[in-house]
C-alpha cells in the first residue's frame, strides 16, 4: 500500500504525529513496556518488530505516538499493536490489538485515544468491521479505556486450564 495516499495514519493529530515504528522506536518501546509491566522483553519486542513492521503491511499494524516536533530520534510516547486475523475459532476477519500502552506520564491527555482512532481506521480501511481485544476482567483502567471507545463484551469467551508438568 502506498501510505502517503491511502494510510490514515495522519501526520499530525493535535500535537501527537501516529505513525507506524521504526526500528530505532524499539528501545524506547523495550524501557515504556518495561515501565509498566515491570518486565524487560527486548527479544519479545525484536520478534514483533520483525513480524509486525515488516511484513504483510496491509494486515499488521504497529503504530506509535511521538510528539508531532520532534526529531526522528525522539522517544515514542505509547504504542499500539494489531493485526487482522481470520476464520479462527469460527469468526469472519476481524481486527485484534493485542499490545497498547501510554507512558505514564503522559496519560489521560488523549493520546491512547489517537493510538486507537489510528488502529480503527486502519481496519475499517481494509473493509474489517469488528475489532477485538481482551483484557484482565479485574483490571479496571483497562476496561474503562476500552468501554470508552465504544467496546463492550463480545460474543466468545475465553476457556482455559492448568497443565501438569
Ligand atoms: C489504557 C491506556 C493506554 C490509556 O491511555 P491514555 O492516553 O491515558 O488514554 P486517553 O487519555 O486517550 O483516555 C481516553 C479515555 O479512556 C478513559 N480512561 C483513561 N484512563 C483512565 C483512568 N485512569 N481512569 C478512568 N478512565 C480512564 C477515559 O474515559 C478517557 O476519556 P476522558 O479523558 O475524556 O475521560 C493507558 O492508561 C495505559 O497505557 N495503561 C497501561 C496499559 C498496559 O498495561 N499495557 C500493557 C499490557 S497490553
Amino acid at each position: 500500500m502506498n501510505q502517503t495516499e491511502q494510510d490514515p495514519i495522519s501526520p499530525n493529530k493535535g500535537g501527537i504525529e501516529i505513525r507506524r515504528v521504526r526500528e530505532n522506536d524499539l528501545d524506547h518501546i523495550v524501557a515504556l513496556d518495561e515501565r509498566v509491566t515491570l518486565l524487560a522483553k527486548p527479544d519479545y519486542w525484536q520478534d514483533i518488530y520483525e513480524r509486525f513492521a515488516a511484513r504483510r503491511m496491509d494486515k499488521r499494524f504497529f503504530l506509535v505516538a511521538c510528539a508531532s516536533d520532534d526529531d526522528a530520534d525522539t522517544k515514542a510516547l505509547g504504542y499500539i499493536v494489531g493485526e487482522i486475523r481470520g476464520w479462527e475459532f469460527g469468526s469472519e476477519p476481524c481486527g485484534w490489538v493485542f499490545a497498547f500502552a501510554v507512558e505514564p506520564g503522559t496519560r489521560l491527555q488523549g493520546i491512547g485515544e489517537k493510538l486507537f482512532g489510528a488502529m480503527s481506521a486502519e481496519f475499517r480501511l481494509a473493509g474489517i468491521k469488528t475489532m477485538r481485544t481482551m483484557v484482565p476482567r479485574k483490571n479496571q483502567l483497562h476496561m474503562a479505556f476500552f468501554r470508552s471507545e465504544g467496546m463492550v463484551a463480545g460474543p466468545y469467551i475465553q476457556l482455559e486450564m492448568e497443565l501438569d508438568s
